[in-house]
């Protein structure tokens, strides 16, 4: 059949019939949404590179996870700026670190609230580099010590899921035999599997405080042009217990996304970094796009190419958007 016995604009034809042959589904219950904690009381301080993103004390975040539940996001990913930040980074599996506050508080305020913590030194360490430093070099094999004790810190301190995120070898497989080895078998790893050295976190490392001293993140995070090294990156991830995987960033890697969800069966993340939203906001201030519209596109763009669930700065917006048009 062709046309003009075929038209596909016939289902198009209103809004539902629209909705009801949508292939693609978009819902607050599948958004992570990401938290900057800092020290300090009663502070909530817009970070400049992306408005509508605080820094955020303890105290503020009873408020902010009722509102998360109450729009149906179920889960945070924390991020905290320490006090002071030194070679080691040792706020950072510190019992009263400023995420392991973060976690308690979250969950004596909304215990259903899922607490997913990022687990890597760069917010942590004077040199702002993801792993321990000697000669300008990184320690892989030395700082798989440091994450260990990083996701034991914030297990113990009530974090449900632990994502580490610095890219390098073998973390996930020394971050499960540390959580095993303290008692914490349920704790899930969600690993930032694949994640590239991209010129997109550029407002992220304002609102962590996080940019490299010197150098960049190349030796570690994946090159923009590979591929078929995600698919390395993520076995790796599998065959050293990563029970959820991740790609990061979202939007310049839709491809990444779709071949490893269809290779591996485990749930897959996305990141929609800051970045990808900071480029929105701008434009929608300028009104040169429609916020609402782009916003929702691009997540469904994201779910279409096989993400099972998505980290992203629009997820309250999305959420409340969402509840408008069902
Ligand atoms: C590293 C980390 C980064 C992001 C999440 N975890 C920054 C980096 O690798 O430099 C970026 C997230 C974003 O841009 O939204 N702890």
């Amino acid at each position: 059949m062709s046309f003009p016995t075929l038209r596909l604009r016939r289902l198009r034809a209103t809004p539902t019939l629209r909705a009801l042959v949508r292939e693609t589904t978009l819902s607050p219950a599948q958004f992570i949404y990401p938290l900057f904690v800092v020290h300090g009381e009663n502070v909530r301080r817009e970070i400049p590179s992306m408005p509508g993103v605080f820094q955020q004390s303890i105290d503020q975040l009873a408020r902010e996870t009722d509102e998360l539940a109450a729009l149906g996001i179920p889960a945070v990913v924390l991020f905290g700026i320490p006090a002071h930040k030194d070679p080691v980074g040792v706020e950072n599996f510190d019992p009263n670190g400023i995420v392991q506050q973060a976690a308690r508080a979250i969950k004596q305020a909304n215990p259903d609230i899922l607490v997913i913590t990022d687990v890597c030194l760069c917010e942590y360490t004077d040199h702002g580099h993801c792993g321990i430093i000697r000669d300008a070099e990184i320690l892989n094999d030395e700082t798989l010590d440091i994450l260990g004790r990083v996701a034991v810190s914030h297990a113990a301190a009530g974090a449900d899921v632990v994502a580490p995120s610095g890219m390098l070898d073998g973390m996930v497989g020394a971050i499960r035999a540390a959580l095993d080895s303290a008692g914490h078998s349920g704790i899930s790893i969600l690993s930032y599997a694949v994640k590239y050295a991209s010129g997109f976190y550029g407002p992220f490392r304002d609102a962590a405080q996080s940019a490299p001293a010197f150098g960049d993140r190349r030796t570690h995070q994946m090159d923009p042009a590979n591929v078929r090294e995600a698919l390395r990156e993520a076995q790796l991830d599998v065959d050293e217990g990563a029970d959820m995987l991740m790609v990061k960033p979202a939007l310049p890697y839709l491809d990444v996304i779709r071949r490893v969800h269809e290779r591996f069966d485990l749930p897959l993340a996305a990141y929609n970094v800051s970045g990808e939203y900071s480029m929105i906001k701008a434009a929608a201030e300028r009104g040169w796009l429609d916020e609402r519209r782009t916003v929702l596109e691009t997540l469904t763009g994201i779910r279409r190419a096989g993400a099972d669930m998505i980290l992203t700065y629009h997820a309250k917006d999305a959420a409340r958007w969402l509840a408008e048009i069902d």
